[in-house]
């Protein structure tokens, strides 16, 4: 099984940005504690991350010809605001889990929208780090067929 994990804009700041909102751990530690809950679940995680819309948008198109079970993303910014990737998104006929570090519906209005919000099996929003690894579980689930 393969998870494909996107992060979208400023998220290669983790670690440093606002850590009242999104703690200190680094996107790198991230992705380690994503890669070590992938190999317990039994599934393949490749993380990917862009500050650039198209290229984000190109990422969701290559995988739409890949062996990709299941998508996690955690865009960013982009969640509020992006039609463009909403609309890459919605090519992919696999299950796609949003989440969040913050807890975004705890914050500013303009970050309780979430133009994904359709189109996505689920939201996962407010647990730090830990937000990734129950996305993980979700999307694993999923992937194998279960709710
Ligand atoms: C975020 C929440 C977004 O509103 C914000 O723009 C981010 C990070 C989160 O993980 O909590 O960059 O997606």
């Amino acid at each position: 099984m393969k998870i494909l994990v996107l992060h979208g804009i400023n998220l290669n700041m983790f670690g440093k940005r606002d850590p009242a909102q999104y703690g200190t751990l680094t996107l790198a530690q991230i992705n380690e504690q994503l890669q070590a809950l992938g190999a317990e679940l039994g599934a393949q995680v490749e993380c990917f991350q862009t500050n650039h819309e198209g290229a984000m948008c190109e990422r969701i198109h290559a995988a739409h010809g890949e062996e990709i079970d299941a998508v996690l993303i955690n865009a960013g910014a982009w969640t509020h605001y992006s039609y463009g990737i909403r609309d890459a998104l919605a090519i992919l006929a696999v299950p796609i889990v949003e989440l969040h570090m913050s807890h975004v519906h705890a914050r500013e209005a303009f970050r309780h929208v979430s133009v994904f919000a359709d189109i996505v099996r689920g939201q996962i929003s407010g647990f730090g780090g830990e937000s990734y690894l129950l996305a993980l579980r979700a999307a694993v689930k999923l992937a194998q067929g279960k709710p």
